[in-house]
């Protein structure tokens, strides 16, 4: 049993603050009566609530799709630097999420946020071979040898070695699609960089099955669909 104003404001369409008043108003039913105070209780997975009539679904946990801009660090909190959580609204941001995932600073694309633990795990753990795909910009055009050379599977200076990874040649050869089964510290960069090329654009355009939604714009975000939720393994 969950209070009226946690259920509804972990959707993060509402603030507790605005619950109260559409409780006030009496626009919030639950099971079709509306409802008398914000800590009245009720179980989410039997009842019903409806806010202006319409049913509001309650999730267990929150999955964000978010289309981060370049500029942005992928973490939680920073003394100096904006992140992610900084880009969503204060109902959102009392959840607990998380990124799932990082991307550098300077990278843009798809991020997913959550606060489901065990699926973060589940995405991350690198026995599950989560396949992520970036669209990459580099300093010259890429070649049908550092093709074969991802493929291969690259050794970085440093003597770590890398996975075999796709690589799509698209246009002139200075965009493409890198396709990666890990995810090392500046993978891309570093696989790139060994190659002698530099990446000048990276965006993530899909994680699995999720895939970046086109039309947000970089900073914009919106919660999975229930159909997403599932695909990834998420609880609904
Ligand atoms: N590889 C990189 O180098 N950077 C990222 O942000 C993601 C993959």
């Amino acid at each position: 049993m969950e209070r009226i104003d946690k259920l509804l404001s972990s959707t993060g369409r509402w603030s507790r603050r605005e619950v109260r008043q559409l409780i006030k108003e009496g626009r919030v039913l639950a099971d079709g009566v509306p409802a008398a105070a914000p800590e009245q209780k009720l179980d989410p997975a039997v009842s019903c609530l409806r806010v202006d009539g319409e049913e509001v679904m309650i999730r267990a946990y929150t999955y964000v799709m978010m289309n981060k801009p370049a500029g942005v660090l992928s973490a939680t909190e920073d003394p100096r630097q904006r992140t992610v959580l900084d880009l969503l609204p204060p109902a959102f941001r009392r959840q607990g999420l998380f990124p799932v995932g990082r991307l550098d600073k300077d990278s843009e694309g798809l991020l997913l946020l959550s606060n489901d633990g065990a699926l973060a795990h589940r995405l991350l753990s690198p026995k599950n071979h989560v396949d992520k795909v970036y669209y990459i910009r580099t300093d010259r055009p890429l070649t049908p040898e550092d093709q074969a050379a991802f493929a291969q599977g690259i050794t970085l200076a440093d003597g770590t070695a890398c996975l075999p990874a796709g690589l799509e040649l698209l246009g002139a050869g200075d965009e493409a699609l890198v396709t990666l089964h890990e995810g090392k510290f500046h993978q891309i960069k570093r696989m790139t960089a060994s190659r002698g090329a530099a990446v000048c654009r990276l965006k993530r355009i899909s994680m699995g099955t999720l895939v970046l939604d086109e039309s947000l714009k970089p900073g914009e975000f919106r919660l999975l669909s229930g159909q997403e939720v599932s695909k990834i393994g998420g609880k609904l």
